[in-house]
């Protein structure tokens, strides 16, 4: 007798005796192929393989899958790996635009509201940014509207993290970043090291960044393209914070009256993360930060939990069952 329950995934699971030995059936395919991974040493392992098949064969099912359909799916995967290389990552990119890269961000880095919300990395990342001092102009172009940024770092009781390392990188006023436009940029333009003050201060120079497509001239763009989504997403600041004995933060400062703030191609807003960026009109003020008048203002104060503090717990959202068809009921 085999006993069918709904999941909290909203998808059907047996709990009954395992099927291995059993042959292949369009009703039973999910069973029979996942007791073929019961032996799986690594419980972790066989927990992943065990779930992804049930899910996969429940889509199949769900959406009657053509051989046509399946082809043009095998096909456009092996394109996306074929698009990869040491500077490019399609399949990172093909996570970013169906929010996967998001989710696995959101569930790894849980706030509960006390400590500043993460973002996607991307892929325009230094991994050797350059050390600045506090208040550089990291705009060494000198193009676009200047912008001073000021934030400071603390924990959750509010005590300020003195020495916290800020690595900052953003756009230029185009919408590229210095890695895209090598001939054109200097090279480390708009991006650097801090090491923040005493009461965990950090502020630089720099230009308010633009919105930008991201990279779509492979298979990924292809699919935006195909199902009628721009590749834009809204105007940002890149933060990465750490801080000895907290847990890291990499996330964005969204600017507030950017193009594409609802409509991010890879989901990365979150409203917490959006600032207004109002201009000073103020001479005296501009000559003292050594800005051009009148320029605009960015501040963003960023929290960071302890490492020994325990993630929040998940806050679980209205499941709805999904309808297996030629599940046993
Ligand atoms: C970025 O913000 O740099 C980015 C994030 C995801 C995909 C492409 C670019
Ligand atoms: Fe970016």
């Amino acid at each position: 007798m085999r006993d069918a329950k709904i999941h909290a995934s909203g998808v059907t699971q047996e709990t009954a005796a395992s099927a291995r030995g059993e042959l292949f059936s369009e009703e039973r395919s999910a069973e029979v192929v996942a007791a073929s991974f019961e032996d799986t040493p690594p419980p972790r392992l066989r927990q992943l393989l065990t779930s992804l098949v049930r899910h996969l064969h429940a889509f199949v099912k769900d959406v009657e899958l053509t051989e046509q359909e399946w082809a043009v799916a095998i096909n456009f995967l092996t394109r996306t790996g074929q698009m990869c290389t040491d500077v490019r990552q399609e399949f990172i990119l093909l996570s970013d635009v169906l929010g996967v890269s998001m989710l696995v961000e959101t569930i790894n880095h849980r706030t509960g509201g006390t400590s500043t919300e993460s973002t996607v990395l991307g892929p325009f990342h230094m991994v050797d940014s350059p050390k600045r001092e506090l208040g550089d102009n990291i705009n060494l172009d000198a193009k676009g509207t200047p912008c001073l940024v000021a934030g400071q770092v603390t924990g959750p009781d509010g005590e300020p993290l003195a020495g916290a390392v800020v690595d900052v990188w953003q756009a230029n006023e185009d919408g590229f970043y210095d890695v895209q436009q090598p001939d054109i940029q200097p090279p480390g333009n708009l991006r650097g090291l801090f090491i923040a003050d005493a009461a965990g201060r950090f502020w630089f120079r720099s230009v308010v960044p633009r919105y930008y497509p991201i990279p779509d001239d492979g298979p990924v763009g292809q699919l935006l393209a195909a199902t009628g989504r721009h590749p834009n997403r809204p105007a940002h600041l890149h933060f990465i914070v750490t801080a000895p004995g907290y847990r890291p933060v990499t996330t964005h400062v969204f600017v507030a009256d950017s193009t594409y703030l609802d409509s991010d191609a890879v989901f990365g807003v979150k409203e917490s993360l959006v600032r207004d960026v109002p201009e000073v009109d103020d001479p005296a003020r501009a000559t003292e930060v050594g800005l051009a008048n009148p320029f605009r203002a960015l501040t963003f104060d960023l929290t960071l939990l302890r490492a020994d503090q325990a993630p929040p717990a998940a806050q679980p959202a209205e499941v709805q069952p999904t309808v297996v068809r030629g599940a046993p009921s």
